[in-house]
């Protein structure tokens, strides 16, 4: 008799420990007898002709750290129904239905679907359509509702703070302000994690409005106390009081599409301009999505993917894989999708940044008790 089917599907922008979560299921899934079977370049891979491949346990040893994912992912396909200009409109139904067909005719037990926003929302879709579907949340931005974290976002961290490493250390040769743009989308989760872990002194989040006052303020500030270089990280959805998003055209398959990106380069222009000190810009782009998974990531995305074959195993569809507190738990899959998850203005982490005197670009520049004269 055949043995019991899942299939697993990643979608949406690629995050270190795609292929972790992979491995997860599979390797649980052949523990309780069942076979894994993956759908080729994301959610694309469900519209007929279907695009699927098994997936061995024998095969699944190497991928605890490789990058990227191994079947592939789309992050702007033919679910979404877009505007002549690229914007982003509603599911496409219709592809749904072809999709849900198809995905039934393949006679899995589950899909379990790996992605963040668009991709949980496809996921949602296709339940709504009667596909028993479990998610698991990827983004390296950690803008997901419904878990405290997904996974991604550690090591996008990690490779942030690493430059930021790197940079301190010839701004400091050189006396210059060294501004590091990181993604996030319109979330600054991994630039306030990444400027706490890497000493930056400014961090500017789309969530707290910066004004270029404050920023020039802490570069005089510091030059003036004899410390001559000063490390920004900025998040690509950062943007100044009264300003815009800072985007650049995409180069993606749709005509007039356009992206976050380009806030960096601005600052180091306008510090320099305003401060008189030599200022650089660095954006790290897809480094932050692109090579192994940290250790950190690699743990999650192992538990998040066996937490998956358990609910399928329970019969708990529908759902998504979240960690809340130390606990791996499913919950419904709309707990994760349809709002961003931002940065908490008033949260613990940005205090604690402000208490050692990290800027995010909106305090006011005169106090009382501290009287400062600019240059
Ligand atoms: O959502 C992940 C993310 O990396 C964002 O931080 C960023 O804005 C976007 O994807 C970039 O997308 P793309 O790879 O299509 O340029």
């Amino acid at each position: 008799m055949a043995r019991p089917r899942i299939g697993v599907v990643t979608g949406g922008g690629d995050a270190p420990g795609l292929n972790t979560v992979i491995r997860a299921v599979v390797k649980a899934a052949d523990q309780r007898g069942w076979d894994t079977l993956g759908i080729l370049r994301g959610f694309e891979g469900l519209i007929p002709p279907v695009a699927t491949r098994p997936l061995a346990v024998a095969d699944m040893d190497a991928l605890l750290f490789r990058g990227g994912t191994v079947l592939g992912t789309s992050s702007r396909g033919r679910f979404v129904d877009r505007t002549p200009t690229g914007g982003r409109k509603r599911i496409d139904q219709q592809v749904v239905e072809r999709a849900a067909r198809a995905a039934k005719r393949l006679e899995l037990e589950a899909l379990v679907c790996i992605g963040g926003d668009g991709s949980l929302r496809i996921a949602r879709a296709l339940s709504q359509a009667g596909v028993p579907v479990v998610g698991v949340p990827k983004t390296i931005d950690n803008d997901l509702p419904g878990t405290d974290t997904t996974f991604g976002f550690q090591s996008a961290v990690a490779v942030a703070v690493d430059a930021l490493d790197r940079l301190a250390s010839t701004a400091e040769s050189h006396q210059r302000v060294m501004v590091l743009e990181v993604m996030g989308h319109h979330a600054g989760w991994i630039a306030a994690h990444a400027g706490v872990a890497g000493g930056a002194h400014v961090v500017l989040i789309p969530e707290i409005r910066f004004s270029w006052d404050a920023i020039s303020h802490v570069v005089n500030r510091r030059w003036r106390a004899g410390s001559r270089f000063t490390l920004i990280v900025a998040a690509e959805g950062a943007r100044a009081v009264g300003g815009r998003y800072v985007m650049r055209s995409g180069s993606g398959g749709h005509p007039g599409e356009r992206r976050l990106g380009g806030i960096g380069p601005r600052i180091a222009v306008e510090v320099e301009s305003r401060t008189g000190r030599e200022a650089r810009a660095m954006t790290l782009g897809h480094l932050q999505r692109g090579g192994p998974p940290n250790a950190w990531d690699r743990q999650l995305c192992t538990r998040y993917g066996v937490a998956a074959v358990e609910a399928v195993a329970n019969g708990q569809l529908g759902t998504m894989i979240a960690l809340r507190g130390a606990a791996i738990l499913p919950v419904p899959i709309s707990a994760g999708v349809g709002r961003i998850r931002t940065v908490p203005v008033d949260g613990e982490l940005v205090r604690s940044a402000r208490a050692i005197g990290i800027s995010f670009g909106d305090e006011p520049l005169v106090s009382a008790e501290h009287p400062i004269t600019d240059r």
